[in-house]
């Protein structure tokens, strides 16, 4: 018997007013992999986040996790079915320290135990007691990811987690997500501008353009892709 994915985003539709932000994009992601949405500005990615994790609700289309509808899953639940993400622009509690923002990740699920695991394994146990908003963005985007990985997620979306981070930083950046995956058993969805850091990492990649699926493949097949390279150089495809 076939293993169903651990994500299926099945034919979902999001419009806002005139703007088409998703028409009927299928995504499926298989337990254990790593797979990077890329597009370019306003091709319907960080959309894509917000239906997955139920912050909204597409108008047509569904979206199963393990093998069941999400649709009936308020946002505020989503955690605890195992779903954590970091956000484009860092949203973090900014008047709590480092150790309250990632506590309210582990609030989800574990004890306090887990929340020290986590803030020495992204390297921040040395901050803990620092308020989160004094910190450089670079740390912050840390925090953020230590905050979902206290939820013991089994899928975790990125967005963006190279953005505003230095050229060193980056280069770290590539080989931490696939230590991630193994020490955390888990599932990514990557959404990245960064080229060379998403065809390192990625499995697979699914490329979105004005709100389709455009391409999807392995790096190899995407970056060869006519219709990928024209979206990016803003040729009519
Ligand atoms: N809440 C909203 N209300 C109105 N329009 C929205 C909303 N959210 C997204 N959009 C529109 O939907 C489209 C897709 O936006 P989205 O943020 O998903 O793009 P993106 O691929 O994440 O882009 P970027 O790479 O710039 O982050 C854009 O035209 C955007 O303006
Ligand atoms: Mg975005």
């Amino acid at each position: 018997m076939r293993r169903l994915p651990l994500l299926e985003v099945d034919h979902v539709s999001k419009r806002f007013g005139g703007i088409v932000a998703l028409e009927a994009v299928s995504l499926n992601v298989e337990a254990g992999e790593i797979v990077g949405l890329i597009g370019p500005n306003g091709a319907g990615k960080t959309t894509a986040f917000n239906v997955i994790t139920r912050l909204y609700t597409p108008d047509e289309g569904d979206v199963r996790f393990d093998g069941d509808s999400l649709l009936g899953t308020p946002p505020s639940a989503i955690v605890r079915r195992g779903i954590a993400r970091t956000f484009q622009n860092v949203e973090l509690f900014r008047g709590l320290s480092v150790i309250d923002n990632v506590r309210v990740g582990a609030h989800a699920r574990q004890g306090e135990e887990s929340v020290d695991d986590v803030l020495f394994y992204v390297n921040l146990h040395s901050v803990r007691h620092r308020g989160a908003s004094e910190l450089p963005y670079g740390t912050q985007k840390r925090v953020e990811l230590a905050r979902a990985l206290a939820s013991g997620p089994r899928l975790l979306l990125l967005d963006e987690p190279a953005g505003g981070l230095s050229h060193d930083e980056v280069e770290r950046l590539g080989t931490f997500i696939r230590r991630l995956r193994g020490d955390f058993e888990l599932t990514i969805l990557l959404v990245e501008h960064h080229m060379g850091l998403v065809m390192s990492v990625a499995d697979r990649v699914h490329v979105l353009d004005f709100g389709r699926t455009i391409a999807e493949g392995t790096p190899a097949e995407v970056q060869a892709d006519k219709a990928v390279i024209e979206a990016y150089l803003g040729a009519p495809a």
